[in-house]
C-alpha cells in the first residue's frame, strides 16, 4: 500500500523537503535587489553576527505557543513602513498606530503583544551585541521570520535602518493606510504613490493569507445586505460570526489555511471568499484579476513577487547613517531633550500636537 510508505513521522520531513525545493528554486532565480543608499545585506555581519539567529530562535519559541503572533508582526512592519517610512515610529508611545493611542481608528487593532515581542527581541539583541541594532531593523527581520516560520519564502533583507525621533500624527497615519472598504482604484492609486505596481499591490495583499480580522473591518459587506460579490455560503457563515455590524468578534482572513503562508488567499478570492472589499475587488477589477489568478495557480510565482514587494516596502523612506538614532527602548526615543517641546513629559495631547 502506498500509504504504508509514508509513516506519520516522515510527513514533516517530506513537507520540509518540498519547502526546501521551492526555496532553492527562488534563490536560484532571484538575485537580491540592490539595497537603498545606506543599507546593506551585510550591515551587522561583523558587529552583530548572531542578530538574525537570535531573532529566528526566539520567534520559533513564540510561534510554537501562538502562531497568531506571526500575523501581528507582519502587519506591524507594514504599518511602520507605510506611515513615514520604516523608522520604528509605529512603536513609539503616542503613535496613532502604537500601543498607547487608544482611540485612533488606525491602531486598527494592531496586536498589543506584537509591541512586547519586538521590545523583547531588542533586549536580547542588545544584550548580545550592544545597543547598535535599530528597532526598525528588528521589526523588518521579525516580519520576514513571521513569513518563513508560517511556511512562506525565505529572503535576505537590506539592513542599517535607524530609528526615527518622531511619530506621525493621526491624520498622517489615516492618509497613509488605506481602509479595507476601499476598492481597487483607491488601493492602486494609494500604493502607486509609494512606488508600488499593480503586481506589487496584489502580492502584498497576499499578507492576508495569515491572521485575523475584527468584524467591523468587513461588516460593510454584510449589512444591511450581502455584497453581491460575496459567496452566499461564506456570507451566511460570516453573519453567524458577526451577528451585528458592530460585533467585536473576529474571524480568520484565509478560510482555507488560516495560519499558513501560502497562496490560498488568492484561491479564496477566485471563490468570492475574500474578506475585505479591498481584497475581493482585486479579483473583480479587470486590471488585477489576471494577477490574482496567476498567483492562485502558481505559488512560486506568488512567493517571488511577494518577496520583491516586501523588500521594496521594507526600504520605504528609511533613515540611515547618522540620521535618527538607535533606540535603547523601542517605545520611546532616547532623549526628550533633543527638541525643545513644551509639556512633553506627562501630556499625551501635547505629544500628539507637537509632531
Ligand atoms: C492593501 C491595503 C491593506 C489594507 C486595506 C489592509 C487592511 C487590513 C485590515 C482592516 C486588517 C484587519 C484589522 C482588524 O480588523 O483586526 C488587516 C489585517 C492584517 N493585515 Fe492588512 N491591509 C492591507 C495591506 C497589508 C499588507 C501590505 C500586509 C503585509 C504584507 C498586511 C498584513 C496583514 C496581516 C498579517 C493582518 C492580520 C493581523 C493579525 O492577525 O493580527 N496587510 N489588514
Ligand atoms: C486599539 O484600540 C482599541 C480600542 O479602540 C483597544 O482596545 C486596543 O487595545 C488598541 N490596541 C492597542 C495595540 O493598543
Ligand atoms: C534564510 O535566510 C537566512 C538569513 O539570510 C539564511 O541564514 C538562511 O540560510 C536562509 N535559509 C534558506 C533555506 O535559504
Ligand atoms: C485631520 O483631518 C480632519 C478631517 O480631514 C480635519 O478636519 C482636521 O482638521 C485634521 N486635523 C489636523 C490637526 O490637521
Ligand atoms: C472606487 O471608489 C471611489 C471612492 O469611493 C469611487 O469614486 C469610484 O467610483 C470607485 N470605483 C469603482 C470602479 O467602483
Ligand atoms: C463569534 O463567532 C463564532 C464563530 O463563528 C460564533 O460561534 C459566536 O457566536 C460569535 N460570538 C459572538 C459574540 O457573536
Ligand atoms: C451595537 O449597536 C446596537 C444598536 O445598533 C447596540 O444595541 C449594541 O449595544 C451595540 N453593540 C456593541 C458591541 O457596541
Ligand atoms: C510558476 O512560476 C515560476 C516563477 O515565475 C516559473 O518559473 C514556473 O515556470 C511557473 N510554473 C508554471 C507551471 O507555470
Ligand atoms: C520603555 O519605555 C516605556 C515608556 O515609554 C516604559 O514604560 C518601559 O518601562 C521602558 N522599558 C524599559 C526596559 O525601560
Amino acid at each position: 500500500m502506498a500509504m504504508a510508505l509514508f509513516k506519520a513521522s516522515t510527513i514533516p520531513t517530506l513537507i520540509f523537503l518540498l519547502l526546501s525545493c521551492s526555496l532553492i528554486k527562488i534563490s536560484e532565480t532571484q538575485t537580491p535587489p540592490t539595497p537603498a543608499a545606506g543599507l546593506s545585506y551585510t550591515f551587522y555581519q561583523n558587529t552583530c553576527p548572531r542578530l538574525e539567529s537570535i531573532i529566528r530562535q526566539n520567534l520559533q519559541t513564540v510561534f510554537a505557543s501562538d502562531i497568531g503572533q506571526a500575523a501581528g508582526l507582519l502587519r506591524l512592519h507594514f504599518h511602520d513602513c507605510f506611515v513615514q517610512g520604516c523608522d520604528g515610529s509605529v512603536l513609539l508611545d503616542g503613535s496613532a498606530s502604537g500601543p498607547s493611542e487608544k482611540d485612533a481608528p488606525p491602531n486598527l487593532t494592531l496586536r498589543a503583544q506584537a509591541f512586547v515581542i519586538i521590545e523583547n527581541l531588542r533586549r536580547l539583541v542588545h544584550n548580545a551585541c550592544g545597543s547598535i541594532v535599530s528597532c526598525s531593523d528588528i521589526t523588518a527581520i521579525a516580519a520576514r521570520d513571521a513569513v518563513v516560520l508560517s511556511g512562506g519564502p525565505n529572503y535576505s533583507i537590506p539592513l542599517g535602518r535607524r530609528d526615527g525621533l518622531t511619530f506621525a500624527t493621526r491624520n498622517v497615519t489615516l492618509a497613509n493606510l488605506p481602509p479595507p472598504f476601499a476598492n481597487t482604484t483607491v488601493i492602486l492609486n494609494s500604493l502607486s504613490q509609494k512606488g508600488f505596481t499593480p503586481t506589487d499591490v496584489v502580492a502584498l495583499s497576499g499578507g492576508h493569507t495569515i491572521g485575523i480580522s475584527h468584524c467591523t473591518s468587513f461588516t460593510n459587506r454584510l449589512y444591511p445586505s450581502r455584497d453581491p460579490t460575496m459567496d452566499q455560503t461564506f456570507f451566511n457563515n460570516l453573519r453567524i460570526t458577526c451577528p451585528t455590524a458592530n460585533s467585536t468578534n473576529t474571524t480568520f482572513m484565509d478560510i482555507r489555511s488560516p495560519n499558513v503562508f501560502d497562496n490560498r488567499y488568492y484561491v479564496d478570492l477566485m471563490n468570492r471568499q475574500g474578506l475585505f472589499t479591498s481584497d475581493q475587488d482585486l479579483y473583480t477589477d479587470s486590471r488585477t484579476r489576471s494577477i490574482v489568478t496567476s498567483f492562485a495557480i502558481n505559488q512560486t510565482l506568488f512567493y517571488q513577487n511577494f518577496v520583491s514587494a516586501m523588500i521594496k516596502m521594507s526600504q520605504l523612506s528609511v533613515l540611515t547613517g547618522t540620521q535618527g538614532e538607535i533606540r535603547t527602548n523601542c517605545s520611546r526615543r532616547n532623549s526628550n531633550d533633543l527638541f525643545v517641546l513644551p509639556n512633553m513629559e506627562n501630556d499625551q495631547e501635547g505629544k500628539l500636537a507637537s509632531f
